[in-house]
Formats: structure tokens, C-alpha cells, sequence
């Protein structure tokens, strides 16, 4: 099965809105998942340009899944999702 991939945006304006809480998914996740699932920190995903007007900041993608507005919940629940397919 292939690893679902995890991006938690470390850049200014995700961590301006909240990514720093997100941070505590790069413990969370593979004590959770082991190694099914690849977490890791990236700098600005260039989705804070595109939807600035409504940002939605902070963003985490999870595969190709772009979760907007992320909490912890949001993306493991979407980690699921990814895992049952
Ligand atoms: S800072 Fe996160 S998408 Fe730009």
C-alpha cells in the first residue's frame, strides 16, 4: 500500500494562523499510524497567495487533499479517509 503523505505549511502566514499547533502532528501522526503515513514540515505551500482574500490559512495536504483551515481532528480524520481507499 503506498504511505499517505502528510505536508503540515510551516510558512508565515499558516504559522501566523495556526500552524504551530499543527506541529504536534509530526509526533502524533506516526506514533498513530507507524510507518504508514510520512509527516513532515514544509515551507509555504503557495495556497496562503492564491486564497488570500478568504485565507483559509492554515493548510495541510494530505496526499492530494488540501485541508483548509487544519486542525489536528481534520487531518487525521482525512488520514483515515486517505488509509480506507
Ligand atoms: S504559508 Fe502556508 S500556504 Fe503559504
Amino acid at each position: 500500500m503506498e504511505k499517505v503523505s502528510v505536508k503540515v505549511c510551516l510558512g508565515t502566514t499558516c504559522f501566523v494562523m495556526g500552524s504551530a499547533n499543527l506541529q504536534e502532528l509530526i509526533d502524533i501522526v506516526p506514533a498513530k499510524y507507524g510507518d504508514k503515513v510520512d509527516v513532515s514540515g514544509v515551507p509555504c505551500l503557495g495556497l496562503c497567495s492564491v486564497d488570500w482574500e478568504f485565507s483559509k490559512a492554515p493548510y495541510v495536504k494530505v496526499n492530494n487533499e488540501v485541508i483548509k483551515e487544519a486542525t489536528v481532528e481534520k487531518v487525521l480524520s482525512e488520514i483515515d479517509k486517505q488509509l480506507a481507499k
